[in-house]
């Protein structure tokens, strides 16, 4: 079967399938004249996602361009990368904990705020595309994995709760000071469970391959994923597929209006 076949049945229902969830939320919050205005970022962030999934659908895929010399089209070779999913997932907690770090570093209550909004989108997003792709295969593969993914899933909730009162408290306060220590040890010890019992079981039980298909899925899914905590909302594989792309793209919109860093 052809491979370009699926990409063109998808890619002009895209903006549908992630308009109109977020729409239907946006009117739920927004009124009058912040509507407005919401549906003229819509308009932006959509073309935003467009990139997005135009670069996702064509990544990693050989094609052509045209040389710059001789303006002929030569063949793009795929570039290939060894990297799988658990070094970019470690990657991120060590880029998380060195934010945390900076921001209890820092004495300017600003960069604090635009620390701890860019930390806080960072962890969304990876907790989000763990629980799409790699919880699901830790229950596959590992011999305790429900257990241990619903410990991991309690942690990812804990830490939810606290990023959601650290973006609402301001970073003058001294209660935000707190918040930033308390995400800091919620986060390092719930990576330190992942990288030191979890991902080596992984690692040991997935063929490379698989892994490095799990790092793409990863990293396009983070892409789309929401950058706000939201307690409430189902820790589900099947939920952030169907329904992560629309609450993501609200909370970008939110983001562009309140000029907030993620
Ligand atoms: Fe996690
Ligand atoms: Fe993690």
């Amino acid at each position: 079967m052809r491979t370009w076949l699926p990409t063109a049945l998808a890619v002009p229902w895209m903006p549908v399938l992630l308009v109109v969830p977020a729409l239907w939320v946006a009117r739920a919050h927004l009124h009058g004249i912040l509507g407005a205005a919401c549906l003229a970022v819509v308009a932006g962030v959509l073309a935003d996602v467009a990139v997005i999934w135009s670069g996702q659908v064509g990544s990693g895929q050989a094609g052509y361009h045209p040389d710059s010399r001789t303006g002929r089209k030569e063949p793009v070779v795929a570039q290939k990368t060894t990297t799988d999913v658990i070094d970019t997932l470690t990657t991120d907690h060590r880029e998380a904990l060195d934010l945390l770090d900076r921001i209890a570093r820092s004495t300017h209550p600003s960069e604090k705020r635009d620390l701890a909004d860019t930390v806080i989108a960072e962890v969304v997003r990876h907790a989000i595309a763990e629980e799409m792709y790699v919880y699901p295969a830790m229950r596959e593969h590992l011999p305790e994995g429900d257990k241990e993914v619903q410990h991991d899933i309690e942690e990812h909730k804990q830490l939810e709760e606290t990023m959601k009162q650290l973006e609402a408290v301001d970073a003058t306060e001294p209660r935000f000071d707190g918040l930033v220590r308390k995400m800091t040890e919620q986060l390092r010890h719930h990576a330190h469970d992942e990288e030191s019992e979890q991902f080596p079981q992984l690692r040991a039980q997935v063929p490379h391959e698989r892994l490095v298909e799990m790092r793409e899925k990863v990293e396009a899914a983070k892409k789309l994923a929401p950058t706000r905590p939201h307690p409430n909302a189902p820790h589900a594989e099947l939920f952030h597929k169907l329904v992560g792309p629309g609450v993501g793209l609200v909370d970008r919109l939110r983001d562009r209006l309140t000029h907030r860093s993620n």
